[in-house]
């Protein structure tokens, strides 16, 4: 296996391809093969952006039939009719059933993209420059995401002071007696705190990156009614929660509340094609024309696999209360199993947005290199990368879930000295 023009020619920023040193060759579904015609089983997912799995055929189909089409590809955010039919059905199966009245802004096709048009877009509808942000949170590795991401490493990069946002402690934070918001209300209530008054305070339910902390859905209520309170816009970042990560559409749906900002990308392509989107209450569409612009917003293929996506995964409940039920049951099944059985651990995170916390930081990494060994992929998160995160497909065959699970367990196993005895459920065959 030749690796050399990786190591003398990419710049020593690259970091997956040294957790997982092969050459991939191929990907369907959820097994990836390498150039050696090793498989391995995906808990990765491509970190969220694939959700349907690798090189999904019913979306392929229409991908390649477009593609031969000569239809448009490129075309900055001209009108295609390919953007059109994507409009029309992100309406009437997603927006419109949710009673969610949201204009759809397409930033730059990446997430931290979407989530610098939303600081943006709060900025200038309220005139206000703060934004507050939680403990832990990622947002993005632009200078706007990075100001309201936690990770020090990741701030640090940026070089330069990153101003006008603060952070606040997320769900759970503190010592779970302090009642929720007790500081937010008082310092907003208090013309004497010094705090200034945010534009905004961006959220994310579940924190993919933070450690899989997920927010209690009481706590994202109080957070709603707060913000409301004061006049701050709410911005949940959906862009790893979303598009169904967590069981449902949008990961914030059962708690029942409604955003003022959207932010979506990952797998709302459906295919691994980088697409963003940003969605707001058509009151705060203040935008002027070209305002916030980029190249590569009207990616008309990422439009078609999306369009295709919705049709076939959304259309109705039948796959939300179908496979996905199962495969989250499963993964909690496992996870809570080998939590039992394992001193010191914890399940964390909502749905497929989920993994395992070890209190010994160094466990979670010595996991995933020994999965990768015996052909599972699955990474950490965390401050100290003392979580392994499981993210697999959603529309991932059983059969190779219980096959991941139990190589999961068996990592564990020899990692920690601790048997483990994972018998799963009859999901697998139901
Ligand atoms: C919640 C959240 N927001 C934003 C981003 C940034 O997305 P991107 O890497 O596409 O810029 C990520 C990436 O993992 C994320 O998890």
């Amino acid at each position: 296996m030749d690796t050399t023009i990786f190591e003398t020619t990419e710049s020593e920023v690259r970091s997956y391809c040294r957790s997982w040193p092969t050459v991939f060759s191929q990907a369907s579904g959820s097994i990836l093969t390498d150039e050696q015609g090793r498989e391995y089983i995906d808990f990765f997912a491509g970190a969220g952006a694939l959700n349907y799995g690798h090189n999904n055929p019913e979306l392929r189909t229409e991908l390649l039939e477009y593609l031969s089409s000569d239809a448009l590809v490129h075309s900055m955010d001209k009108m295609t009719p390919a953007k059109r039919e994507f409009l029309q059905t992100f309406k009437d199966i997603i927006l419109e059933p949710r009673g969610l009245d949201y204009k759809v802004m397409f930033p730059g096709p990446t997430g931290t993209n979407t989530v610098e048009a939303a600081l943006k877009l709060a900025r200038k509808v309220t005139g206000r420059q703060h934004i507050l942000s939680f403990t832990n949170a990622f947002h993005g590795m632009t200078l706007g995401s990075l100001s309201v991401t936690g990770n020090s490493m990741k701030r640090k990069g940026a070089g330069m002071t990153l101003t006008n946002s603060s952070k606040i402690p997320y769900d759970d934070y503190l010592d779970g007696e302090t009642p929720d918001f007790l500081w937010l209300k008082r310092v907003l209530e208090d013309s004497g705190s010094g705090v200034d008054k945010p534009a905004a305070i961006i959220v994310e339910t579940v924190q993919g990156e933070g450690g899989l902390n997920a927010a209690r859905h009481e706590w994202l209520r109080g957070l709603r009614e707060l913000t409301k309170e004061h006049d701050i816009l709410l911005i949940v970042d959906d862009v790893q929660a979303g598009c169904g990560r967590t069981g449902s559409f949008f990961s914030f749906e059962e708690a029942g509340i409604t955003p003022d900002i959207v932010c979506l990308s990952k797998s709302i392509s459906g295919y691994g094609l980088p697409m963003a989107l940003t969605l707001f209450s058509p009151e705060l569409d203040v935008w002027a024309p070209g305002e916030h612009n980029g190249t590569f917003r009207g990616h008309n293929p990422a439009f078609v696999t999306a369009t295709a996506a919705l049709r076939r995964y959304w259309a109705d409940d039948s796959f939300q209360n179908g496979h996905l039920v199962k495969v989250i049951e499963m993964v909690q099944d496992a996870l809570t199993k080998i939590a039992i059985e394992v001193e010191g651990t914890s399940v964390k995170g909502r749905g497929l947005l989920t993994g395992l916390r070890f209190s010994d930081t160094d466990v979670a990494g010595k996991i995933s290199a020994k999965a990768f060994e015996k052909g599972l992929l699955m990474e950490t998160s965390g401050p100290e990368d003392e979580v392994i995160k499981l993210m697999p497909a959603l529309n991932i065959d059983l059969v190779v879930l219980e096959r991941g699970l139990n190589i999961l367990a068996d990592c564990v196993s020899e990692v920690t000295g601790q048997e483990i005895t994972l018998v799963l459920g009859d999901t697998a065959k139901a």
